[in-house]
């Protein structure tokens, strides 16, 4: 019975170290997070890998050529560009974006996924690269 009650007591004991020890633990992490403020970083968008794909899926079908703007990958950058599709002073009123979203006239050719990325392109300055 003595053994027994020493037993149970120094569980008892090492229970209460290892809450101790979780609680430090994760009151540190926790402090060390609160204060930080998140940025989630957005990477340069490519307009090569990650928007000319985008139209030869789902518009040159029908923009390869005889509708404007013409999006085939050799001639879309310079047709969007000189043809004033978009704006990057005011990247929401970009023709181009304005016809794919929600309201627009290519608005079914897009998913929010395709919209969210073009936006992003050009709000970072539509480049080229
Ligand atoms: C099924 C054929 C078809 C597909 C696919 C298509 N378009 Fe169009 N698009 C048209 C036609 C036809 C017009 C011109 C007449 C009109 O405005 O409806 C046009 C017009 C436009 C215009 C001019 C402004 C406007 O909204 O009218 C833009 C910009 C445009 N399309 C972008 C796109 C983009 C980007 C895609 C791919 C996400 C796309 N289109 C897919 C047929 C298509």
């Amino acid at each position: 019975m003595k053994s027994y009650n020493r037993k149970a007591k120094n569980h008892w004991a090492f229970n209460l170290a290892m809450a101790a020890v979780l609680m430090c633990v994760s009151s540190c992490y926790y402090e060390d997070v609160a204060p930080v403020e998140v940025v989630v970083p957005v990477d340069p968008i490519n307009y090569e890998l990650e928007i000319q794909p985008f139209f030869d899926a789902k518009c040159i079908a029908c923009h390869g050529g005889s509708i404007s703007p013409n999006l085939s990958a050799s001639v879309s950058y310079d047709e969007l560009i000189s043809g004033n599709w978009i704006n990057t002073t005011a990247s929401e009123s970009s023709p181009l974006y304005m016809s794919i979203n929600i309201g627009g006239n290519m608005e079914a050719y897009a998913t929010p996924a395709e919209r969210a990325i073009i936006l992003a392109w050009i709000e970072q300055g539509a480049p080229s690269k």
